[in-house]
């Protein structure tokens, strides 16, 4: 081989690891909302939209989780390059699709955990979207959005995964019930709350969890909407359903 046809070689090679699979989530247009810098695409104010229909517990749930998200993503420049932030707006606003309590619900299934109706109907609306390009939402990307909503019930994976998942789930952790998240700036944590306050958050989460445990039981043994079962709803009974009872059922400690 000629010199010039490996520095050749070399170059494309070079070039070829410099480029990675675009993101596609670099210098997209801003607002501010709340005092807070956010991503402003279309599909991200459809998905807005979408969620200002629902009640305000539900809805403004769902502003907090993103905007608290975003503050403290924003707070930190390495971060803020390392985050898909399109793909962190949509995965907080549209994670709690699964607590749609009406009757004509499209997101809403009988037999998936309600994380899991958050994620496939995320994922369902990005890709039916008139923006949507599968070269732009390719499958990494909408795979990072499905695991950042499946897993924001369920403690102790999210750390590990990749930051786009992983931011996903923490900004839904920074909006818990009787919780304030020592990682969200203060400034930004009181102008969220100002603006799309939690008076009606426990209320309102205390009665869809147990709407899911009278109206999808099978969906919630062995997590943690099974607990409001139990504690709220006449005649469930997770005994019987639980990994718990299969593994030591014919068990007789000596
Ligand atoms: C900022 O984010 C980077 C990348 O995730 C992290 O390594 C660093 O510890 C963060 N800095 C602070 C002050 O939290
Ligand atoms: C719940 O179901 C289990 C298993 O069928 C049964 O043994 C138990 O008596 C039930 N508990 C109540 C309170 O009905």
């Amino acid at each position: 081989m000629k010199v010039n046809s490996i520095i050749s070689v070399l170059a494309l090679s070079a070039t070829a690891f410099a480029s990675p699979q675009p993101k596609g989530h670099k210098h997209l247009p801003t607002t501010v909302i709340a005092g807070v810098e956010v991503v402003d695409t279309q599909i991200v104010r459809d998905a807005h939209a979408l969620i200002a229909k629902f009640p305000n517990y539900l809805y403004f749930h769902c502003m907090r989780t993103w905007l608290l998200g975003a503050a403290t993503i924003n707070a930190n420049a390495t971060l803020k390059a390392e985050v898909d932030l399109e793909a962190h707006a949509l995965g907080t606003i549209l994670h709690d699709l699964g607590w749609d309590m009406s009757t004509d619900s499209p997101w809403v299934t009988h037999e998936n955990r309600f994380e899991v109706d958050g994620a496939l109907g995320a994922v369902s609306f990005i890709k039916s979207h008139k923006s949507y390009k599968p070269c732009y939402w390719n499958t990494a990307r909408l795979e990072r959005i499905f695991d950042g909503i499946a897993l924001h019930g369920t403690v102790g994976i999210h750390p590990y995964k990749n930051v786009d998942s992983k931011w996903i789930t923490a900004s839904v952790g920074f909006d818990g019930v009787n919780f304030t998240p020592e990682e969200v700036p203060t400034a930004s944590f009181n102008s969220v709350v100002a603006a799309y306050p939690k008076d009606d958050f426990q209320a309102g989460a205390i009665e869809t969890f147990t709407w899911m445990a009278a109206t999808k039981p099978d969906a919630t043994y062995n997590t943690f909407v099974e607990l409001f079962g139990t504690a709220y709803v006449p005649g469930y009974n997770a005994t019987g359903h639980r990994s718990f009872d299969r593994i030591t059922a014919g068990w007789n400690p000596q």
